[in-house]
């Protein structure tokens, strides 16, 4: 479970490393909080840093070949911005807040180092009848690690329904351009022959 004991200036500095994306955010105290919920997701795992974790869209289902965790955070949020911007260019009455797509966008898979962590796997794996398998997915673990630093419900929103869940409900806008953004980086990197084939899976596309 979440423990703040190990967020640091130092794990705050390598977050802010790790995804440069981060200063796009206008608005410093949401930027801040961003880095905060990764260094708090992290801290409360075995990880150290977001690349450190399986470049997966669910442990085991679609792998980079090369490449890791950062780069899939940074391209589903760089293509979230350039929807928007492309779009909103065209499109004018399309308003699109910038910054808590940005935002959600980096958070959309905060809650990944508590469902990649290799101690909840072997714990859940080894008896996944106690606690499920796993016990919480990483959108709902998201949620829980965005709202615990304050970070808005529009953001806690694009962890908690940017993949299947959020058929159970209407998605904002900001989270439809970030679960399309989402889907799209696995698309593309399937087309690419960028993913391990063992990895691919026809009907997993939970992510
Ligand atoms: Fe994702």
């Amino acid at each position: 479970m979440l423990d703040p004991r190990g967020v640091t200036d130092e794990l705050r500095a390598r977050v802010r490393a790790e995804l440069p994306e981060v200063e796009e955010i206008r608005n410093p105290e949401l930027a801040t909080k961003v880095v905060e919920a990764w260094a708090l997701a992290l801290a409360s795992s075995s990880f150290g840093a977001i690349a450190e974790i399986e470049p997966s869209g669910n442990p085991g289902v679609n792998t980079l070949k090369r490449g890791s965790q950062t780069d899939h955070v940074r391209g589903v949020t760089r293509m979230a911005m350039a929807l928007a911007d492309q779009l909103s260019g065209l499109l004018p009455d399309l308003k699109v807040d910038r910054d808590l797509l940005i935002a959600g966008a980096l958070c959309h898979d905060i809650g990944k180092p508590w469902e990649f962590d290799p101690e909840n796997r072997r714990r859940w794996e080894g008896k996944p009848r106690r606690a499920g398998l796993p016990s919480i997915r990483h959108p709902a673990f998201g949620v829980h690690v965005c709202l615990s630093v304050g970070l808005p419900e529009e953001v806690a929103h694009c962890a908690a329904a940017h993949s299947g869940e959020g058929e159970l409900l209407v998605r904002s806008l900001e989270n439809t351009i970030v679960h399309h953004a989402d889907y799209a980086f696995w698309g593309i990197c399937r087309a690419g022959d960028l993913l391990k084939p063992e990895s691919i899976a026809e009907l997993k596309v939970r992510h």
